[in-house]
């Protein structure tokens, strides 16, 4: 028996051999393999299988033989297939094949961009880039920010609420993000936190019900309205160019005492009064003041020790002002004649 099967591999060697050598395609070459090596009829498996049938003497004999031819074949199938790679020219220029349209390349969106622009800068300045829920609890976005629940403030910030989830919405401002980081990382402390927001909003070029603010805050001894200013007025040249020049102005916001609004010299006229400021010279472009007692307390920090300013640029807007687009329903459209610019 084992003679028997010495004979038959030597047979399926010179076949193989014949076979390997004669094929001309990588098609030809893979069959030929199958006819081997091929897990149900592959003629060499056949004959491994039958090993368990002999003697342990024989099984060693013919073991070894087969398992050197089973090398030898798949040594001669891996030189066959490189022979006919280079035989078919794989690399020769064939100048009859017709021309591939360019490919299209994707680009960051213009958000993303202003988002990675501002990070940048105060991550620079050793903030931290902190992250926060979109779908927030009623005491992160409202409650603990020092609006309860009968403060006309909230009116102003009418959002999506969730079926069944009394306590839940969909963050209105990323302001909530500045009370989760004082509950983690306590005083002091500098942050800043990109994200979606949300309102219940009718659309036009100016609203949205879905867009981006940065919040920012800083937490420490004696921080005053001067660092504020200055950290604004930083933050605006970055953005807009050296020249350009902050003021603040009183407005309400409940978590903050005082509060204001930063105003920069408009991005178009640099000052001097044009259609987009409404002949002023300024923009309004971020809600900011010194961190009301009540949210650090809120936030677990202690008022009489620590004071902080916060600020909140809808990024949106920046985004607008920075690459001059004029209608913010854009942004989410996902047009790509606008995305590709
Ligand atoms: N959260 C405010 C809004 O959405 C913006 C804002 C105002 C953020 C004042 C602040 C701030 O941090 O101090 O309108």
């Amino acid at each position: 028996m084992s003679v028997d099967l010495l004979k038959q591999l030597d047979g399926v060697f010179a076949d193989a051999r014949g076979a390997i050598a004669g094929s001309k395609t990588d098609v030809e070459l893979e069959s030929v393999e199958i006819d081997l090596l091929g897990r149900k009829q592959g003629s060499l498996t056949g004959i491994l299988k039958l090993l368990s049938t002999l003697d342990d003497e024989s099984k060693r004999t013919v073991g070894a033989r087969a398992n050197q031819i089973k090398t030898e074949i798949e040594s001669l199938l891996a030189a066959r297939r490189a022979e006919i790679a280079a035989l078919s020219g794989a690399g020769a220029i064939d100048i009859s094949e017709p021309v591939l349209p360019a490919p299209e390349y994707g680009a960051l969106h213009p958000i993303t961009m202003a988002c990675e622009d501002l990070s940048n800068f105060f991550r620079a300045k050793g903030f931290l880039v902190l992250d926060g829920p979109e779908l927030e609890s009623d005491f992160y976005n409202f409650e603990a920010l020092n609006i309860p629940a009968d403060h006309p403030a909230r009116d102003m910030q009418d959002t999506f609420y969730i079926k069944d989830h009394p306590t839940w919405v969909m963050r209105t401002h990323t302001s909530c993000v500045q009370i989760r980081a004082m509950m983690k990382y306590g005083a002091p402390l500098a942050m800043v936190a990109p994200g979606r927001c949300f309102r219940n909003e009718a659309t036009d070029v100016r609203h949205e019900h879905t867009f981006f603010q940065f919040e920012g805050m800083v937490i420490g001894e004696n921080i005053t309205i001067q660092h504020l200013k200055g950290m604004l007025e930083s933050m605006a040249q970055h953005l807009f160019g050296v020249n350009t020049k902050v003021r603040l102005r009183p407005k309400f916001y409940p978590f903050v005492e005082p509060g204001m609004n930063g105003e920069v010299t408009c991005t178009i006229c640099g000052g001097v009064g044009c259609k987009l400021c409404k002949g002023t010279g300024w923009l309004e472009i971020i809600g900011c003041g010194m961190i009301h007692p009540e949210v650090l307390r809120a936030g677990g920090i202690d008022p009489k020790k620590y004071s902080g300013f916060a600020f909140g640029p809808g990024l949106t807007r920046m985004a607008m002002l920075k690459y001059g687009i004029d209608d913010v329903r854009e942004f989410n459209a996902g047009d790509l004649n606008f995305l590709q610019q």
